[in-house]
């Protein structure tokens, strides 16, 4: 009974420091905070001289009956331990417990936010700058009658521009304006002079889809009058906003032309902006780009608005912000503005 008591502790003690040897392994392999550390602790625990050996060497005192249960135990604390190890020297090996693992030599992943349109935003800042200059920012009907878009503005239906060639008809007297003037007309109906207005809108014509036209393209259109107003002020204002728009001292010149509702009229061309004035294929070799038609408002656009054209005078002025926005991108085909290619259009935010 003796003996048998004497191996009963004995087993109890082995079994007892097996739990120890586990428990305190796995808190000092779940600590270990290097590959070599975890070798090391591999070593002291299950190496040929190490602490599970030295248990073991003691199943020796035991008798065969209880060698088995002892062994299997013995057995069951080295598979857990070095399954453990093995976990976690992979972890060091695969970099997960190093922290977060950043290639800082692959280029960066940016989330496509949305951004404003190129040509809005050219409208946005032309708005900007006149409104410095005192005028407000004003919208207008895009299906217009033929009222608006033509007899009003002096032009009458049988004028070539109102031929169905050149305009979109959507039902007798009805179109997809021609042009952002008509709101000339509506803006001078709705209020009394002094009048400062600008008209940024999309206007439509039956023109081809090509490097230089677009069916449907931006306009932004501008309005001064009042008692008094003369060229000398459309000059001045115009070369004020040209010199804020493009930056310096940028010459421009006017030009005679001839539009119905205007008289006199001119066209305004300023540096080219491409080739500095040496000449090039997108200035056509002249060194001047024309941003706008303009002129006076004709005393009959006046009469047929209900203004007196004895009492007021004014100037006005339409201008292309897609053609304006080319000039400044150096973008040689209109088209580029209307194909949503976030790869070109995504450049401009
Ligand atoms: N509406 C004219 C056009 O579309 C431009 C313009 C506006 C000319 C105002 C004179 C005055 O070509």
């Amino acid at each position: 009974m003796t003996s048998v008591d004497a191996n009963v502790s004995v087993v109890d003690e082995l079994v007892g420091q097996l739990a120890e040897l586990r428990r305190e392994g796995e808190a000092a392999v779940g600590g270990a905070s290097s590959a070599q550390e975890l070798e090391s602790l591999r070593v002291e625990y299950l190496g040929r001289k190490g602490r599970l050996t030295s248990i073991l060497r003691r199943l020796g005192e035991l008798g065969p009956g209880e060698r088995p249960a002892v062994g299997a135990e013995a057995n069951r604390v080295k598979d857990a331990l070095s399954a453990l190890l093995d976990e976690r020297a992979a972890g060091f090996a695969a970099g997960a417990d190093a922290g977060p693992r950043v290639d800082l030599t692959l280029p960066g992943r940016h989330r496509w936010k949305g951004g404003v349109h190129p040509v809005t935003q050219v409208v946005d800042e032309i708005c900007e700058i006149f409104r410095d200059l005192g005028f407000t920012r004003v919208g207008g009907p895009e299906v217009e009658t033929t009222e608006y878009n033509f007899t009003k503005l002096n032009t009458p239906l049988d004028h070539p521009a109102a031929d169905m060639h050149d305009t979109f008809y959507l039902a007798d007297g009805i179109v997809l304006r021609t042009h952002t003037s008509p709101v000339q007309a509506r803006v001078m109906e709705a209020f009394k002079p002094p009048i400062r207005v600008v008209v940024p809108g999309t206007v439509y014509r039956r023109d081809p889809f090509d490097a230089s036209h677009a069916p449907g393209f931006e306009q932004l259109e501008g309005l001064a009058v009042d008692e008094g107003i003369t060229f000398a002020d459309f000059k001045a204002t115009i070369t004020a906003f040209v010199h804020r728009f493009f930056g310096g001292a940028v010459p421009v010149r006017f030009r005679p032309s001839f539009f119905p509702f205007t008289e006199p009229s001119a066209e305004v061309d300023v540096r080219c902006q491409i080739c500095g004035g040496s000449g090039c294929p997108a200035c056509k070799h002249t060194g001047w780009m024309e941003i706008m038609g303009s002129g006076m408002v004709h005393p009959n656009v006046f009469t047929a608005c209900g203004y007196d054209p004895e009492r007021y005078t004014g100037y006005a002025f339409g201008m292309g912000p897609g053609r304006i926005a080319m000039q400044r991108y150096g973008v040689t085909d209109i088209r580029m503005w209307y194909e949503d290619d976030m790869r070109f259009l995504g450049q401009f935010t």
